[in-house]
């Protein structure tokens, strides 16, 4: 039989990226850092009130962005009435972020000050409908970018560990990958490492040295949980405007941080002469956000996700993409979710209380685990960790092995749920783990 043709070299060296997906429904699921309780009764209603004879008719998206509009600015003004981040912001010399204003450290010790938005006339800057891209899930829009803005041969620098989707889609591109890994103890933001892979040629580099195509920033981090200040991550987008930053929010409404407030500001540093209207995105056109309903709204098997940025950059990843990716039944959804947000508020305030209960016991029992931004943490059990999964997946929890990844060997994600739901896991992980209560 002759061969098939070969496919490019470039996927003939991929696995395809295949997460062990199958099975879970009955289970409780804390391995992928879902919602774990469904979304809003909105979102059903919206689904069943979809006439059959719609299901023949291609999707049709008109007003979504304008909806997407519409809960980002409501947030904005809730998050910007409020107090501002607590997320360290790393130091950084005035000369390579104009326009952001600096922490500057005195003894070499990464500040821990945040950095006040600016007094300015309260006048808001305000995003247009060509700067939201809808994907079909945030995954979707990330293969769209690598493949808008990721040529063979470019760099894609990034941290480690972090989300696993972003390597295959720059091994899929030719891309070299530029991975630093988090600082320890504690898996802090590795700031002046990846300022200076952004900014300065090594010392070996030849002419053709070119800053990376892409800098992609999981914010807060999956899995580490790493919060990076935004502060940071507009110095980092300020100190190399050749570079696609690219800052995935996706978790960002647990415990973490955005970029949008403070670009969305009354007067906000984007927008100096704090003219209302004025683009939020102007001081920064290299920096894209990506936001998703799948972690909070509880729509992650209808797959959309969002990316907000210049109208030019959302242009060029929209490019990539088919006409009709994002199916009717997302859409509705979607639109239903948006409209629902005290829906989504109670589910982030009940998984807070379930972190604080659950961390809580881990301090009582001396479990070693690290918790910091997300609806996630990391456990290392007292057992090797691949007996500790099987156990827990015979009581009917799915938690995820974070075996072979670096700085995290050894541990398990476990994703937060509802009170009652974190209660289960402890109760299983005790005994799993063959701990005393
Ligand atoms: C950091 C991060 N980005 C993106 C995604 C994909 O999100 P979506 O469900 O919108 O495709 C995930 C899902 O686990 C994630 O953890």
């Amino acid at each position: 039989m002759p061969a098939p043709p070969p496919a490019r070299p470039e996927v003939e060296s991929l696995q395809s990226y295949s997460a062990p997906l199958e099975g879970r429904r009955g289970l409780l699921r804390l391995d992928f850092n879902e919602n774990t309780v469904g979304p809003s009764p909105r979102v059903v209603e919206a689904i069943r009130a979809i006439p059959a004879d719609h299901y023949a008719i291609y999707p049709e998206y008109d007003g979504l962005r304008e909806a997407v509009l519409a809960s980002l600015a409501d947030m904005a003004g809730a998050i910007v009435a409020a107090a501002p981040s607590t997320a360290p912001v790393p130091a950084v010399a005035p000369s390579v972020a104009p326009g952001v204003a600096p922490v500057i450290r005195a003894d070499g010790v990464p500040a821990l000050a945040t950095v006040p938005l600016p007094q300015q006339p309260a006048r808001r800057p305000s995003l247009r409908v060509e700067q939201v891209g809808l994907f079909n899930g945030v995954d979707a829009a990330i293969h769209a970018l690598f493949q808008a803005y990721g040529a063979p041969g470019d760099r894609l620098l990034t941290t480690s560990p972090t989300f696993g989707y972003y390597t295959p889609c720059a091994r899929m591109q030719g891309m070299v990958i530029e991975a630093i890994p988090y600082r320890m103890p504690g898996f802090a933001f590795p700031f002046e490492e990846i300022l200076a892979a952004l900014t300065t040629p090594p010392a070996e580099a030849d002419g053709s040295w070119r800053p990376p195509s892409l800098l992609l920033l999981c914010n807060p981090n999956n899995p580490t949980g790493t919060r990076l200040a935004p502060e940071a991550v507009l110095a980092l987008a300020a100190a190399a405007p050749h570079t696609l930053v690219v800052v995935d929010e996706l978790y960002e409404a647990f415990t973490g941080d955005s970029v949008l407030p403070l670009l969305l500001a009354p007067g906000g540093r984007q927008d100096p002469e704090g003219a209302a209207g004025a683009d939020p995105f102007a001081a920064c056109p290299n920096l894209l956000v990506l936001r998703s309903l799948s972690k909070t709204a509880g729509i992650a098997g209808l797959r959309i996700g969002f990316a907000i940025g210049a109208a030019a950059v959302v242009d060029r990843v929209s490019r990539v993409t088919g006409p009709y990716d994002i199916n009717s039944f997302a859409v509705s959804a979607a639109f239903a979710a948006l409209a629902d947000q005290p829906y989504v508020d109670a589910y982030v305030a009940e998984v807070l209380a379930a972190r604080q209960w659950l961390v809580e016991r881990l301090v009582a029992a001396g479990v070693r685990h690290h918790v910091d931004g997300g609806n996630y943490l990391l456990i290392w059990p007292q057992r090797p960790a691949a007996e500790v999964d099987q156990a827990l997946r015979e009581a009917g929890i799915l938690v995820r092995s974070m075996a072979g990844k670096p700085l995290i060997d050894g541990s398990l994600r476990v994703s937060l749920g509802t009170l009652e739901q974190m209660g289960r896991f402890w109760e299983a992980f005790v005994v799993c783990d063959a701990r005393p209560i």
